[in-house]
């Protein structure tokens, strides 16, 4: 055999490795309104960077006829390429293949880049679209998947872990995304559940749809399983580019530097009439957020769960930081235990890649009621509490209206290491609001009083005056500075600067036990 005839038969098993499971599977693919794996990976990664690998792997089942049945490649497609000139480690299911189900050989290609992706320091990114277990090859693919969670919990703290849902991902498969850093799904066309709406008729009688038990507007309200929804598969693909933009590669390394023409100094005199003169009245910190960071850019993890928290990513004068503000638009801000277990996941990612925390605090508590206690407000809120006490990263605060109660500590006080505490003038910081204090201290005196209204309200201005302002707790140093808003972008950038070479540990553990 001449040395061009060998060339030529590898370049023939190439080309037939890029069709998957054949045109016509490829055709059924983009009919049902989906991109072939390649193509995702196509969009994803740096044009002409990506290098796959073991592209000429086949499965070895031979039962139920599959011995006949070889498709270069099996039914995942893996690699590494980069991303804005970042290495990166992907793979992504091709459903032409099996259906993208998950075999012996799928698996050993994930985990081989699983590895790859752990000892080398580079996130790692997964595009799922499977039909789950391949049926044929029985327990080796229950194998499989656990050998691919267990390397998703080493990697858990070490790189960035992000899977993107494209198509069907059901049964057990749900599982190594959910032990993954970030979730986006597409609407529409991509679904999670552990059991799909057959086995749900059969159990719980109950009629339900692959959208309404699964989709992606569910997980990304209802369930908090998802963090980020999109209207298409590019659109998804385009939204992990972009958060890798806020991400160190691994938990070695900081944030990358984003430089801005955005004036580290900025004022924004307009901060100072965000907080209405009525301390009942909602405002939305969004429009905080975007007067402070760069270029008004805010990158939202999980929009449209528990929205009474906003939690994401944005850059200030070009460090990347993580943002939890209380959001008094919805519920008033208050925590209850959706908003609890948000931030407190967001934080502990933070904490887990150098990234440092911003916290915009506005709270009136704890949500009160039976439906929130008998649910476990308790342990939720302490698992918010856990991850602020636990964070080691430079932690500024401000807080620019109500800071009450458990809450005033929780939101990363200067008790629990917060590095750079500030408030408005507008801040009221105290064990509860001026009206609910009132009617406890002074239960008696108001219903003796002649006038027990007039009483009240005068009582409730003595207290507002006395405890509702940032300066009881700036006199004993529990708030390092009381600001003017509009100065609060140039304080904070110059904070973060101060604390570029924080260090702060833990003590030796072999973990905690965060209460769960
Ligand atoms: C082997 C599979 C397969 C599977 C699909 N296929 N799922 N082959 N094992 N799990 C094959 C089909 O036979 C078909 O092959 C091709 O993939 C495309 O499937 P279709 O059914 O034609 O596609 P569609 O109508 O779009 O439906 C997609 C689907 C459906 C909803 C995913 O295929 C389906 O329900 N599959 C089974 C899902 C499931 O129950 N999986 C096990 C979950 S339990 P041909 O040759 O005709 O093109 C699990 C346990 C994991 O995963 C536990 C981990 C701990």
């Amino acid at each position: 055999m001449s040395e061009q005839s060998r060339i030529d038969e590898l370049r023939d098993r190439r080309a037939q490795g890029l069709l998957g499971g054949g045109q016509d599977r490829i055709d059924a693919q983009h009919n049902r309104g989906r991109l072939t794996a390649r193509e995702r990976i196509d969009l994803l990664l740096d044009k002409g960077s990506f290098r796959e690998l073991d592209a000429f792997v086949t499965h070895r089942t031979t039962d139920f006829g599959l011995a006949d049945k070889q498709y270069l490649g099996d039914s995942v497609v893996t690699g590494w390429g980069t991303i804005d000139g970042r290495l990166i480690y992907v793979f992504s299911q091709d459903f032409t293949v099996f259906g993208g189900s998950l075999g012996e050989v799928h698996a050993e290609k994930i985990v081989k880049i699983q590895e790859m992706a752990l000892k080398n320091g580079a996130p790692i990114i997964g595009l799922n679209d499977s039909g789950g277990a391949r049926i044929q090859e029985g327990v080796i693919s229950l194998g499989g998947y656990a050998d691919i969670f267990l390397r998703n919990t080493l990697s858990s703290g070490v790189i960035p872990q992000i899977s993107a849902i494209m198509g069907p991902c059901a049964g057990g498969a749900v599982y190594s995304p959910a032990l993954t850093d970030f979730i986006l799904m597409v609407k529409n066309s991509s679904y999670m559940f552990v059991t799909g709406p057959e086995v749900v008729k059969a159990v719980t009688h109950e009629d339900v749809s692959f959208e309404d038990l699964g989709g992606a507007s569910v997980h990304a309200e209802t369930s908090g399983v998802c963090h980020i929804t999109s209207e298409s598969e590019a659109d998804a693909l385009y939204m992990i580019r972009k958060l890798l933009g806020y991400l160190p590669q691994n938990n070695m390394e900081d944030p990358p530097y984003k430089p801005t023409r955005d004036d580290p100094l900025r004022r924004e005199t307009a901060l100072d009439s965000v907080i209405p003169d009525d301390p009942g009245k909602p405002y939305d910190v969004k429009d905080i957020v975007s007067l402070i960071v760069d270029d008004r850019e805010f990158y939202e993890i999980h929009e449209a769960y528990a929205p009474n928290i906003v939690v994401g990513f944005a850059h200030l004068g070009g460090h990347a930081i993580g943002i939890v503000a209380n959001q008094p638009m919805v519920l008033a801000g208050v925590l209850d235990i959706a908003a609890s277990e948000k931030a407190a996941r967001f934080i502990r990612f933070c904490d887990s890649f150098n990234i440092p925390i911003l916290t915009l605090e506005d709270v009136p508590g704890f949500m009160p009621g039976t439906a929130q206690e008998h649910a476990g407000i308790i342990r939720s809120g302490a698992k918010l509490l856990y991850a602020y006490c636990e964070a080691t990263v430079p932690k500024l605060t401000v807080i620019t209206r109500k800071a009450y109660g458990g809450a005033y500590d929780v939101m990363s006080s200067k008790h629990i290491r917060g590095d750079v505490n500030l408030a408005w003038p507008s801040a009221e910081i105290a064990v509860m609001g001026p009206d609910g204090a009132v009617n406890i201290i002074f239960r008696k005196e108001i219903a003796e009083a002649k006038d027990p209204v007039a009483r009240k309200a005068e009582l409730v201005a003595e207290y507002r005056a006395k405890f509702a302002n940032p300066f009881v707790a700036a006199s004993r140093g529990f708030i390092d500075d009381v600001i003017e808003p509009s100065d609060t972008r140039p304080r904070l950038i110059n904070a973060l600067e101060m604390l570029s070479n924080k260090r702060d540990t833990n003590p030796a553990k072999k973990h905690g036990n965060i209460p769960l």
